[in-house]
């Protein structure tokens, strides 16, 4: 008989962040969020402690979950690492706007303020949330994904390294059946160890039954 799952305490992040110019507009990206709800549902049907950080999405949370909502990606950052010392798995879905406005105007920037038919735009860096928070790892097990137009694996072998993490999904957002708002995906698991596994097109949901399976090996 196979030893039964010991339950996980596990934290995941899902959708995009929303990034404010002024009360009217954003800069956003294409994360449904339907990745990360997939894991957070899977997780809670598996018999884990789930708690989800999610931007701004049109997903109701999954039953049972604790959802924690947030906007912007200095607001993901600060829930994630209050919630992190509480969970064992961190598993980072989401889509973090890389870049924000400089300046975020209190009141709605009208057109006869620009001088001219252009305008330029001053964006600062975000800060990388899985690089920020891994001096804070300790045994923790550090999922992400990689979202790539180009070269999944390499970057995602990049991205593994470089953010000193445990597991990686690469995924190619460039074909209509992965990525981005499709329900299904397709996904090379990058280990640590150097192992990697090219999983078929899939449902998001089976895709995160998967995972979960994998991730629940490494605490037998
Ligand atoms: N990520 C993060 N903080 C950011 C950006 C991304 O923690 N500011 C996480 C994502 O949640 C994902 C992984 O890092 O798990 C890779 O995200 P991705 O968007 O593919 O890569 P970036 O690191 O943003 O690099 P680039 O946009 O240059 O490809």
């Amino acid at each position: 008989m196979p030893a039964p799952n010991r339950k996980l305490r596990i934290l995941v992040s899902a959708g995009p962040t929303r990034e404010p110019l002024d009360p009217v507009r954003y800069l956003s990206n294409r994360s449904s969020g339907r990745m990360g709800y997939a894991i957070a549902g899977a997780a809670q049907q598996r018999g884990h402690a789930v708690s989800l950080v999610s931007g701004p999405v049109a997903l109701p949370p999954p039953d049972g979950v604790i959802r924690i909502p947030v906007v912007t990606a200095l607001e993901m950052l600060a829930a994630l690492r209050a919630a992190l010392p509480a969970h064992e798995v961190l598993i980072m879905a989401a889509a973090v706007a890389d870049w924000r406005p400089e300046a975020v105007s209190p009141v709605k920037t009208k057109k006869q303020a620009i001088i001219g038919d252009g305008m330029t735009l001053a964006l600062v860096r975000n800060p990388d949330i899985l690089a920020t928070l891994h001096p804070l790892k300790g045994n923790r097990l550090f999922v992400g994904f990689a979202a790539e137009t180009g070269d999944p694996v390499g970057e995602g072998w990049r991205k593994l390294h470089a953010k000193g993490l445990d597991l990686l999904l690469a995924n190619d957002v460039s074909r209509p059946d992965a990525g981005f708002e499709a329900p299904t995906n397709r996904v090379s698991l990058l280990a640590a160890d150097g192992t990697r596994e090219d999983w078929p097109l899939m449902q998001k949901t089976d895709l995160a039954v998967r995972l979960l399976e994998r991730i629940e090996t490494r605490f037998k």
